[in-house]
């Protein structure tokens, strides 16, 4: 036993992760797992995915440290395939290491560009655990036992068109989930985008769209705003983006980056070469693997057999969600049904207090669509069972 404990931030599920590819992990004694949980969706491209796996070895022999004051190949490659997913009227672009950071970073955009301080978030979002991603987090069990959080912020009803009418003249920023992840897998609504979109336009503020969870392919598109049609002012990834090595971006248009300025932020790991090959290399995964289309394909198979296993089980209220981004809501809580999934071998995760969270990799196959959607369909009538008086 070492004198040392790692903190408990998060819930110990009892189990040893000792080998981990593509869609599966394995323990110790060699059980395999089907991994719908993907380290809160980090390994959407798969773990140790070769392409990725490869470009960050071979840029390890190379070039592993160097901020952005110095110029890298790499650094140049990775914009020139990023620029391939990044929107055309985003101009410049800068990594970062966690979903937080970025946010953070966004927030501090939307305050210099615009003047102005005010900062919306929305009910039931979650941006991270930064005292600004903290301070736009609409989740009250995140922010209570931290406020008063940074200043000038405030949380509007997600998916609610009229109360965008508190957004008013003084806003400098408004952040939104476009399927808010951690809140329940709550896809928002078309009218409320455009309402959104429209708002922001009216009182000169910008908007920030948060694709953390939901980028890089996860709902069936590369980022889940071009399903409803709309373009952020900010766009904000982090998770997925680097195909399992730990980095976020954000992008921005050009009139928003001529307003700041060297100092203005930094970070002494963001863009280092190892990041950048990350990136290059899981762009090029995106692209040439169809992971956006074969994302789609597989949620949708995925949700039509949640939802003929799970239909006439009283405890599930809905199964929703976009691509490989699927949330079935129960009218419990939804650790039992965790856990016994997991005792079946299928790694799930929680969302929101009711919601059983599936972050598939797009690699899975139809017969890992069958093994899940078992293992969890027998958990929730085995629960049912439990809750039914005989
Ligand atoms: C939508 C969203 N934004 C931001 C974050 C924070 O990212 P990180 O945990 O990498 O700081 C998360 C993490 O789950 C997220 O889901």
């Amino acid at each position: 036993m070492t004198r040392l404990k790692y903190m408990k931030f998060y819930e110990d599920r009892g189990l040893e992760i000792s080998k981990a590819e593509g869609q599966y992990v394995w323990d110790p004694e060699g059980n395999i797992y089907l991994d719908f949980h993907t380290g809160h969706g980090v390994a959407f491209l798969g773990h140790r995915n070769p392409k990725v796996l490869e470009a960050i070895v071979s840029q390890l022999e190379n070039v592993a440290t160097a901020t952005p004051s110095f110029k890298v190949k790499i650094r140049e490659d990775m914009l020139a395939s990023l620029e391939n997913v990044i929107p055309a009227h985003l101009s410049h672009v800068t990594l970062l290491n966690s979903g937080s950071e970025a946010v953070e970073l966004a927030l501090k955009i939307a305050r210099k560009t615009t003047g102005k301080k005010r900062l919306v978030g929305f009910s039931g979002s979650f941006h991270g655990r930064t005292m600004g991603a903290l301070s736009v987090t609409g989740s009250p069990r995140y922010r209570s036992s931290f406020e008063p959080l940074v200043g000038d912020t405030i949380i509007l009803p997600y998916n609610n068109v009229e109360a965008l009418d508190k957004i008013d003249s003084e806003t400098a920023g408004i952040i939104v989930e476009i399927v808010q992840g951690e809140g329940g897998v709550i896809p928002a609504e078309r009218d409320f985008i455009k309402a959104l979109k429209e708002k922001a336009e009216e009182k000169n503020a910008i908007l920030i769209v948060d694709e953390v969870q939901t980028g890089f392919g996860r709902t069936g598109s590369i980022w889940a705003f071009q399903h409803y049609n709309v373009e952020p002012d900010i766009l904000v990834a982090g998770k997925a983006v680097g195909g399992g090595f730990p980095v976020s971006l954000i992008a921005l248009p050009e009139d928003l980056a001529l307003k700041l300025e060297p100092g203005d932020h930094g970070s002494t790991f963001g863009g280092n070469p190892l990041a950048c090959a990350a990136v290059k290399a899981s762009v090029e995964v995106l692209l040439g693997d169809n992971v956006a289309g074969k994302a789609e394909f597989m949620g949708k198979l995925l949700y039509d057999k949640l939802v003929s296993k799970l239909r006439g089980n009283r405890l599930v209220k809905s199964i929703r969600g976009l691509g490989l981004m699927l949330g079935i809501d129960l009218r419990i809580t939804p650790g039992s049904i965790i856990k016994c999934a997991q005792s079946r071998r299928v790694l799930t995760l929680k969302a929101g207090s009711t919601v059983v969270r599936l972050l598939p990799p797009y690699l899975i196959t139809e017969s890992d669509v069958e093994w899940g959607v078992e293992a969890v369909a027998r958990c929730a009538y085995e629960e049912l069972s439990l809750k039914t008086p005989t």
